[in-house]
């Protein structure tokens, strides 16, 4: 632990305030999902009420519910218990019950730029043959299913034909490697991993079914093996893997056995719906678990309001990968429950040249677009006169999500991609809140660069001070959420007291995010970055200890102290010190510095690979031999180290920003 954990004296920087303000226009005003501000009074005023009425109105229950909220039992929340439904109908086979059954869901775009577009109707064909498919894999509900797949259909086909026979899924990023993989598929003891050959990435395949290979080939912790009976192999690369018989099946030759039939059975709306795994304080991932019904209800809600969805006539574009909680909530459940047309494309934004985002906007018509701050600044280093080769005036609204995007980044969006004319909704949430909590109504709220705003109707957050009492305005706390909300986590999968100890531990039954904010004169809330050892790389959480633990792990390490440094593009960065045993010091540092960032990136994921590796002969540690990664972080960041009075040998901060220096 870093002797800085959930303080507001750890808040790397403030936000900058801005003067300016962009009120909707009357046009987006008088079309706008949202436009009658009584809409938060009424919320306020009741709650539950309200969350009720969206429930009722967004979803199709298979049994209404009778109870909205029973919290009898803090922190542990039920919504809408006795309710039943099922989530992929909802997804699915209402919307072709509707007439809709010729909408397009997906409009899907390969990298190397093959495409297809899958109506409502072929989607539903294509989840129910699957879930058959899964069933005769033994697959019921109650089950966890592990997917570690790249951005096709059939990763989204997956995950609803899970949700469909009420088992939940356990969607691992296709980045993470096969330590990581192993243990989250031992953590939710799952019998089946769905995965492909391989999937595009800049240029080129990048393979996935020899790191579940490898994965399995792991020891367990304690010896055991895996719980995995099958794997199940989409083809999308074509490249070459090894198929163990027995285990190993080909979803398209499966797949051809079963038919289009198959009907929905409701479940209770508290059953499991998925668990997803994020970089906590400590090295071990939590896995979140969400529930179906107030999820449900939640995700719904906020991709309607939030985004303004019009779903017979916008094309959505969220450019999140399925492998976080933003893919869960606003290209899978938000938008297919919703009815929206969407894209989904499978590669990177420069491949094979840094037009191919807007190249897919022009193409497609897309109205309303979302991405993440990281992407935005990579596309202004690269330069305006990229974008500005497409046609883009498609885009009625652009959304930001992943970390407080800076202003200047804001303006550059509005300007060059939003024709200065679009609104721009700023999105605060987490994987443990499951959907957006605070960001702007855009037929409502007169926007703030670099501000999320405001509270979702039905959600209340307080900015507080250590010892709990609300900050005044103008004044800077920590996040809190005051009352239950519908998709908020459950629990730490098999862990509930470690899901007491890391949100509700520190004020009562309030909700701790592990955000600093601040409060400006208007009581706007602005967003100020992570209080703990929480970082935040391109948007993705990392842990300081998990890559701490890493980089011990390697024979030659002795020492670690890992920090989250300022980035220019990727926000934070991860920068590394490390003392070598004295055995190592016949590797050079150089060599040393490239072997250590390969072995990070080959135990947790190349998004956790360190951008710096610093060798040192010390770390700066009090005399109590805590490790003060407030100084280490004030060298990384070149800024002038703070007090440094507290360390047991008080020189060696100098000696280490020499050595930073001197990598400039
Ligand atoms: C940060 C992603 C400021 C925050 C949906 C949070 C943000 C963490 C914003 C959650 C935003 C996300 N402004 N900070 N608009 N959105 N964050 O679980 O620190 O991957 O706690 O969920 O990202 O990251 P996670």
């Amino acid at each position: 632990m870093s002797d800085d954990h959930g303080t507001i004296e750890s808040l790397s920087s403030l936000a900058h305030e801005t003067p300016d303000t962009y009120p909707p226009s009357a046009e987006f005003r008088a079309q706008a999902n949202q436009n009658n501000s009584e809409i938060y009074l009424r919320a306020a005023a009741d709650p539950e009420g309200y969350w009720a009425e969206q429930a009722r109105t967004r979803l199709t229950w298979t049994k209404p519910f009778t109870e909205v909220l029973d919290w009898t039992n803090p922190p542990f929340a039920k919504w809408f218990q006795d309710g039943e439904l099922n989530v992929a109908a909802n997804c699915l086979d209402r919307h072709v019950a509707n007439g809709l059954g010729d909408r397009v869901a997906i409009h899907f775009e390969g990298e190397p730029g093959d495409s297809r577009s899958i109506t409502y109707a072929e989607l539903t064909y294509e989840v129910k043959r699957a879930a058959n498919m899964l069933t005769s894999l033994g697959v019921t509900a109650g089950d966890r299913v592990a997917i570690y797949m790249p951005m096709i259909p059939e990763t989204i086909i997956s995950m609803l034909a899970v949700a469909r026979l009420g088992a939940a899924h356990s969607v691992v990023f296709g980045g993470f490697s096969a330590e990581s993989l192993r243990a989250r598929i031992d953590d939710a003891e799952a019998e089946l991993v769905i995965t492909a050959d391989g999937g595009y990435r800049k240029g080129r395949v990048s393979p996935l079914k020899p790191v579940v290979d490898q994965a399995l080939e792991l020891d367990d912790a304690d010896g055991k093996p895996s719980t995995v009976k099958h794997v199940l192999v989409v083809q999308r690369g074509k490249n070459d893997i090894t198929m163990e018989s027995g285990r190993d099946l080909w979803w398209h030759e499966e797949i051809t056995a079963y038919d289009g039939e198959h009907q929905a059975q409701g479940f209770p709306a508290e059953n499991p719906l998925f668990i997803l795994y994020t970089s906590g304080t400590t090295g071990r991932p939590k896995g979140i678990l969400h529930t179906s019904g107030g999820y449900l209800t939640q995700v719904t809600t906020t991709h309607s309001d939030v985004f303004d969805l019009k779903p017979e006539s916008d094309v959505w574009w969220c450019t999140a990968d399925v492998g976080w909680v933003t893919g869960h909530s606003y290209i899978v459940y938000g938008p297919l429950a919703n009815g929206a047309t969407q894209v989904v494309y499978e590669g990177t934004p420069d491949t094979p040249d840094w037009g191919r985002w807007w190249e897919i906007i022009q193409k497609y018509g897309v109205t309303t677009f979302y991405t993440a701050p990281t992407a935005i600044r990579s596309f202004m280093k690269v330069g305006r006169q990229v974008p500005e080769k497409y046609d883009l005036s498609s885009i009625r609204l652009l959304g930001s999500v992943g970390e407080p995007i800076n202003p200047e980044a804001w303006r550059w969006y509005h300007e060059v991609i939003g024709a200065s004319q679009v609104p721009i909704v700023d999105t605060w949430w987490q994987t443990e809140t499951g959907a957006i909590m605070v960001a702007p109504l855009p037929g409502l709220t007169s926007l703030k660069p670099g501000s999320s705003q405001i509270a979702q109707p039905g959600i209340a957050v307080s900015v507080l001070d250590e010892s709990g009492d609300k900050v005044d305005r103008g004044q800077g706390g920590l996040l809190v959420v005051e009352r239950p909300w519908p998709a908020m986590v459950r629990t730490i999968w098999g862990d509930d007291q470690r899901f007491i100890d890391t949100y509700w531990e520190k004020f009562g039954d309030k909700y701790f995010a592990g955000d600093g904010a601040r409060l400006d004169e208007d009581g706007d809330v602005w967003f100020m970055g992570r209080v703990d050892d929480v970082m935040n790389v391109s948007g993705h959480r990392l842990s300081t200890t998990e890559i701490e633990s890493a980089l011990v792990g390697h024979h030659a390490v002795a020492e670690a102290a890992v920090v989250g440094a300022d980035d220019e593009t990727t926000g934070q960065a991860v920068v590394a010190f490390v003392i070598l045993k004295s055995q190592q010091q016949l590797l050079t540092e150089a060599e040393a510095e490239a072997e250590l960032k390969k072995h990070v990136a080959s135990h947790i994921g190349a998004i956790a690979r360190p951008r710096n590796v610093f060798v040192v002969n010390e770390l700066p540690k009090t005399r109590s031999g805590k490790i003060m990664r407030r100084l280490l972080k004030d060298a990384a960041e070149g800024r002038t180290i703070g007090d440094t009075t507290t360390l047991a040998d008080t020189m060696v901060m100098q000696t280490i920003s020499d050595r930073v220096v001197a990598e400039r």
